[in-house]
């Protein structure tokens, strides 16, 4: 039996609607390996540098200079932040990868009502990271740990 022209055209129609799926299927895989690697990027917590002894002394200067107008100069809180010295922010509940990340990329306000926290720009993870110690050792003083 011959084929009708009819069908074989609808052959073919088919092939082509094939294709294009490929190529779209290809387009969403190149999207993604380019769009990845940038999303990883932005999550990326960064990193005081290996030996680092985080000081507390230091980390005190360093945030009575850049947090305190908001967390406060005893870490009590303003009407701009809230307070470090709350079970929030105990270590286990907020880590020190959460410091970083807030003061390169801010917080939106998802545990209070003051609003979002900006980034803190020119602080290095190393000044990060003495910030956070003097946290520690404020809330170890007050019994949050
Ligand atoms: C302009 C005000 C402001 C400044 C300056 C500021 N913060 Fe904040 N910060 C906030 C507010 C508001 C929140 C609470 C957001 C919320 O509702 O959870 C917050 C939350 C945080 C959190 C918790 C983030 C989380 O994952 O929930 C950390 C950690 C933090 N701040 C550290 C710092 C450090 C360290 C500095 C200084 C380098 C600093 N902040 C400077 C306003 C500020």
């Amino acid at each position: 039996m011959n084929q009708s022209p009819n069908r074989s055209l609808a052959i073919s129609a088919n092939q082509r609607n094939t294709r294009l799926q490929l190529c779209l299927l290809a387009l969403v895989i190149v999207a993604l390996a380019i769009s990845l690697p940038v999303a990883a990027q932005d999550i990326q917590v960064p990193q005081p540098s290996p030996g680092l002894m985080p000081n507390p002394t230091a980390g005190k200067v360093l945030f009575e200079k850049n947090c305190a107008s908001c967390h406060g100069a005893k870490l009590q809180g303003s009407d701009k932040g809230p307070p470090m010295l709350s079970k929030i922010y105990e270590p286990s509940h907020h880590g020190d990868a959460a410091f970083q990340l807030a003061v390169k990329s801010g917080s939106r306000a998802h545990h209070w009502q003051f609003g979002d926290m900006p980034p803190v720009p020119g602080l290095t993870p190393d000044d990060v990271a003495q910030i956070t110690a003097y946290v520690r050792l404020e809330q170890r003083k007050a019994g949050i740990r």
